[in-house]
């Protein structure tokens, strides 16, 4: 199965988080079956959950890759090194990395291509601010960032979507889920049409997902799984989330 509840946890964690995790996560996800389940924490901890989480099938994923292979780089990490430590997929083009790191569209495009190349799954975010969503421009944001993120990387063998409204994030607010419902079929439109050779998987939703909006959201047809940053580092709530995506979509 595809991945479908992923959890960023930013920069958060530690060894011993990773271990309390794990237990309170485990004790509380019903299913058996962990392939639609991933995780993104910090680089540096990659290696150790990958130990402990030992012989669960849960994805486990970076938050970010460097745009070159090799090089001059101080500080990056690339796509090889982290399918090297054994991860099927990477976040990219998150909106902190956009605001903070001035990530354009063009580097994005970029890391595309270092994710395929090394058969790493990119989960690309996309997402409208504040301001473009109450001027009604989130449709033509979306479809910007989508254009100039494939234009130089149009076959991919394999791609995940997150739709991350920029102000949803961290911010307990979220759009309607029939809002969300349309822009998941939209976003799934310009790919499809204008992309034909990019294998889109799936469109997850980000921003303010918790076990209590969770099945107003998963019950949306276009809504294929979820991107988690705050609610995710409760391994509890983030298995209850879990539980209720299989129960409603499995
Ligand atoms: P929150 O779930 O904390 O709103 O974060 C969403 C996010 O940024 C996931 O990538």
């Amino acid at each position: 199965m595809s991945l479908c509840i992923v959890a960023n946890w930013k920069l958060n964690g530690s060894r011993e988080f990773n271990y309390q995790w794990l237990l309170d996560f485990s004790k509380s996800f019903n299913g058996e079956d962990f392939s639609s389940v991933g995780i993104a924490p910090a680089y540096l901890y990659i290696d150790h959950l990958k130990s402990i989480i030992a012989d669960r099938d849960i994805k486990i994923g970076a938050q970010n890759i460097d745009l070159e292979e090799t090089g001059a780089r101080t500080g990056e990490i690339s796509a090889s090194m982290i399918k090297d430590l054994g991860c099927e997929f990477s976040i990219i083009g998150h909106s902190e990395r956009r605001i903070l790191f001035h990530e354009t569209n063009q580097i994005i495009s970029q890391k595309l291509i270092q994710a395929n190349n090394n058969s790493v799954i990119p989960i690309l975010c996309i997402g409208e601010s504040a301001e473009e969503n109450q001027s009604n421009n989130t449709f033509n944001v979306l479809e910007q960032q989508i254009i100039e993120a494939f234009e130089n990387a149009n076959e991919l063998s394999s791609l995940i979507i997150a739709y991350e409204p920029v102000w949803a994030i961290g911010s307990g607010k979220t759009p309607n889920p029939e809002e969300i419902n349309s822009v998941h079929e939209m976003i799934k439109d310009v790919v499809q049409s204008r992309f034909p050779k990019i294998g889109l998987e799936s469109v997850l939703y980000g921003g303010s997902v918790n076990f209590k909006n969770a099945s107003s959201l998963f019950e949306q047809k276009n809504v294929d799984g979820a991107l988690i940053g705050g609610a995710s580092l409760d391994g509890r709530e983030f298995a209850l989330i879990a539980n209720v995506f299989n129960e409603l979509r499995v």
